[in-house]
This record gives C-alpha cells, sequence and structure tokens, in this order.
C-alpha cells in the first residue's frame, strides 16, 4: 500500500513553489519597508501558552490543537498560531529595541485540527507582523494600510477590508451582561439559538457574534453589539484609527458583528476578505491584544498585528487569474558526445550556472538524439554540443532550439550571447 500524506496537509509541489517564493519574498521587501525585523520561532511550545492567550473555551484550544506528551510528562503543542509565540519570544528576549517598539514579522507552517475543506487545512502556512510597545491608534492604522499595501502590491482587487471595535476589558463586561440580559429576557430568542450559541452566551459571549448557523445568523443581526457600549476612550481610539484611514484614502466597512475566534483582542480588529473564497474568505486577520504581554508577565505595554494564510492569498490569485511575474532564467542544456569531453562540458556549466543561468548537463553519455530529447523536456532555450568536431576546432555547437538555428562559437561568444538573452 502506497502511503499518502495527512488529511488536510498540503504537498508544496516544484510547479508550485515559484510563486510561493515569490510572495514570501513581497512580505520580506515590504515588512522589513515598514520597519518589522523577521524573527523565527520554534514549531513546538507549551501548550499553556495558547491556552493563555488564545483562551480556553476558544475552538482552536477546545477542539483544533495537536497535543502530545512528552517524555517528561510536559504537555507540547504545534503552534496553531504566532502572535503568543512572538509574545513568549518578546519578552524571554527582551526583544523592545532602542525606540522601546518591537515589530516583529514571520513565516511559516501552522497547525489546527479542522475540519479540512477548500483554504482550510491542518497544516497551513502563515506571514504575519506584530508590533509591540504603543496603544497609540496610528499603529491600527497603519498595520490596516500595510495590510492593503500587502495585497494591492500582488495585485489583488476583489477585496473588502472590514474593521470593529471591541472595546477595552471593562466594555467586554458591561456587553457580556447586556447580552445575556438581552437573550434571556426573550425565550424565544435563547431557545432559538444552536447549542453551541447558547454554551457559548455564557462562557464566550463574543464567540455567539460570529456564529455561522442561518437561524442563529437572523436573531444575532438584531443583538446589541460591542461597538453600542465602548467606552469614551475606546470611542476616541477607534475614531482616530478611522480618521487617519480617511486620511489614507484606505477603504473599509464597518462591520460591528466582526469578532475574532481568539480571545486576546480588545479594541480594534480586522479582515480583509476576498470575494472568490467561499466561505473561508477571510486571507488576513489582525487587531489590538494590549493585554496579552503583560498577561505573561511581561511589561504592560499596546500591541497590534495580523497574519495571513499563504494558501487563501494563492487561492485568491487563482480566483483573479493573477499572473504572478516569476522570473525564471533561460535554461540551456549541454550536450557531451562522449565520456572524455565532460571536463569541457562541466566548463561550461559551471560557467553559465556562476551568470546566473540554469544549466543541465546528462550525467549519462547518450546519444545526440536521446540528449536533444532530454533538452526539449527540460524547455532548454539553447543547447550546447560539445562532440568531435567542436574539440578539434576548440568551438562549441550552439543550437537555438527555439529559432531553429545552430552555430560554431568559442566560449566567449557563448557565453555572452546566452547572457545577453536571459537580460
Ligand atoms: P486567525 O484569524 O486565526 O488569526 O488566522 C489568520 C489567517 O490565517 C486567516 O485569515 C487565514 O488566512 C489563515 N488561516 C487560519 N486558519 C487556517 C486554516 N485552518 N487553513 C488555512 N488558513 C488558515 C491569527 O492566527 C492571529 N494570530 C492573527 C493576528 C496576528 N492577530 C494579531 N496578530
Amino acid at each position: 500500500m502506497k502511503i499518502q500524506s495527512l488529511k488536510g496537509t498540503n504537498d508544496i509541489l516544484p510547479s508550485e513553489i515559484k510563486e510561493w517564493h515569490l510572495l514570501e519574498n513581497v512580505c520580506h521587501t515590504l515588512f522589513e519597508l515598514y520597519g518589522y525585523e523577521e524573527i523565527r520561532t520554534p514549531i513546538i511550545e507549551k501548550t499553556e501558552l495558547f491556552k493563555r492567550s488564545v483562551g480556553e473555551t476558544t475552538d482552536i484550544v477546545q477542539k483544533e490543537m495537536f497535543t502530545f506528551k512528552d517524555n517528561a510528562e510536559r504537555n507540547i503543542c504545534l503552534r496553531p498560531e504566532e502572535t503568543a509565540a512572538v509574545a513568549r519570544a518578546f519578552i524571554q528576549h527582551n526583544l523592545t529595541n532602542k525606540t522601546g517598539m518591537a515589530k516583529l514579522y514571520y513565516i511559516g507552517p501552522m497547525f489546527r485540527s479542522e475540519r479540512p475543506q477548500a483554504g482550510r487545512y491542518r497544516q497551513f502556512n502563515q506571514f504575519g507582523v506584530e508590533a509591540i510597545g504603543s496603544h497609540s491608534p496610528h499603529l491600527d492604522a497603519e498595520l490596516i494600510a500595510l495590510m492593503d499595501e500587502f495585497v494591492t502590491t500582488i495585485g489583488l482587487k476583489n477585496y473588502k477590508i472590514l474593521i470593529n471595535s471591541l472595546g477595552c476589558k471593562k466594555d467586554r463586561e458591561i456587553y457580556k451582561k447586556k447580552l445575556l440580559e438581552y437573550t434571556q429576557k426573550d425565550k424565544n430568542i435563547f431557545n432559538n439559538l444552536c447549542s453551541d450559541c447558547k454554551r457559548r452566551i455564557k462562557s464566550n459571549p463574543l464567540r455567539v457574534l460570529d456564529c455561522k448557523n442561518p437561524e442563529c445568523h437572523k436573531l444575532i443581526k438584531k443583538f446589541p453589539t460591542p461597538q453600542d457600549y465602548l467606552c469614551d476612550d475606546c470611542k476616541e481610539h477607534y475614531n482616530k484609527v478611522k480618521l487617519l484611514l480617511d486620511s489614507l484614502k484606505i477603504e473599509y466597512e464597518e462591520d460591528s458583528l466582526l469578532v475574532r475566534g481568539l480571545d486576546y483582542y480588545n479594541r480594534t480588529t480586522f479582515e480583509l476578505v476576498h470575494g472568490g473564497l467561499g466561505a473561508q474568505n477571510a486571507i488576513i486577520a489582525g487587531g489590538r491584544y494590549d493585554n496579552l504581554i503583560s498577561s505573561f508577565g511581561g511589561p504592560d505595554t499596546g500591541a497590534c498585528g495580523f497574519a495571513g494564510g499563504m494558501e487563501r492569498l494563492l487561492l485568491a490569485c487563482e480566483a483573479e487569474k493573477i499572473n504572478l511575474p516569476l522570473k525564471d532564467s533561460l535554461s540551456v542544456y549541454i550536450v557531451t558526445l562522449d565520456e572524455s569531453y565532460y571536463k569541457y562540458g562541466f566548463d561550461i556549466l559551471h560557467a553559465l550556472r556562476k551568470n546566473g543561468i540554469k544549466a543541465h548537463i546528462s550525467y549519462e553519455t547518450k546519444s545526440l538524439k536521446s540528449q536533444m530529447r532530454q533538452a526539449n523536456k527540460l524547455n532548454s532555450r539553447f543547447a550546447i554540443i560539445i562532440g568531435e568536431d567542436e574539440i578539434k576546432s576548440k568551438k562549441y555547437t550552439l543550437k537555438d532550439m527555439q529559432e531553429h538555428k545552430q552555430e560554431l562559437v568559442d566560449k566567449k561568444t557563448l557565453l555572452n550571447k546566452i547572457i545577453k538573452l536571459n537580460g
């Protein structure tokens, strides 16, 4: 029996990897332009890290983490997200820079044991940024602008930015009470909620707003929202975020039901959703998490960030038929017609590669016909033939596979010609 990969995991094949490299390069270039530095944290962490940050009652912690015990009976898990890990590393290594901030970005695999479907996998790849050290609404707006810049750089058009404010801890306590009162004053409301929502309304009421059950959704549309209970400070913060976004001409929609599936958020939350993705339509999501660092024993400091799914980003590019500008070197195939000519073949091979040209050679001396067939299969633009005549004349046959022309040239001319054409 052939062994297959695990359900919900994907091989990224050689035919796909160029697109990944390209998107990863956009992350490196753009995030660094905005002053972020890369961090790489371990894939395994203590389970407690996510229980205490993402939240005990969230779906991620209750149902989706891949956990196991190590040899010393410690609870370990594969990271389901990166914000908590970055917060841990920030405190552990005291990462604040000279300006009093830490601006960090990451790219890497995350793991959630969800029911796989298009755009939802058990191992998926996130890119993300975390800015730790400021409570300023300007930071929230800058992050939303960066998110917008990121997708426009890639060429996406069919997307929308949704924003909301969840208020501070106190606001959330008040909202929690109001929501419970609202759903309990009319038995019809409570009774018509799904069993998950009946449970969540007491344990984690914000999650109710996010319920995908159509019956719940009808009721939820009339629910009071966190925005109705923002204190003056939180209202001011939210207004400043919007004002700055307006001045930057970033288009957004307010969605007062936008809550996130992770507990650490407060104040601004946002999502970038795409029209071509079906149910799993959020490509990038994030928000403020001002209490997380101090809850881990770090300084009392504001923080905000976002993360996006690489697979969903690629699906969105596919939906919009975006041709990512994948630059590839033209390819050259070296045909050697005798074992003793290999030293000349490898000399050219080496020179081409040193000049950034992709070059192949046949490791076995096969017939000219068979090697030319290989050159065709590898999509080679040129074949360089080294046979008896070439050795005698100290020149090489350069065959242009596209123009169907060939000429006998010396090494210098040959290299110049190919390098020039490669651009
Ligand atoms: P999240 O909404 O759980 O937030 O995930 C962010 C993004 O990761 C999603 O919008 C989606 O593109 C991708 N994603 C999540 N789960 C899956 C999955 N099972 N399969 C494929 N893609 C997935 C966070 O993870 C927060 N840490 C974001 C953040 C950073 N907030 C502040 N800083």
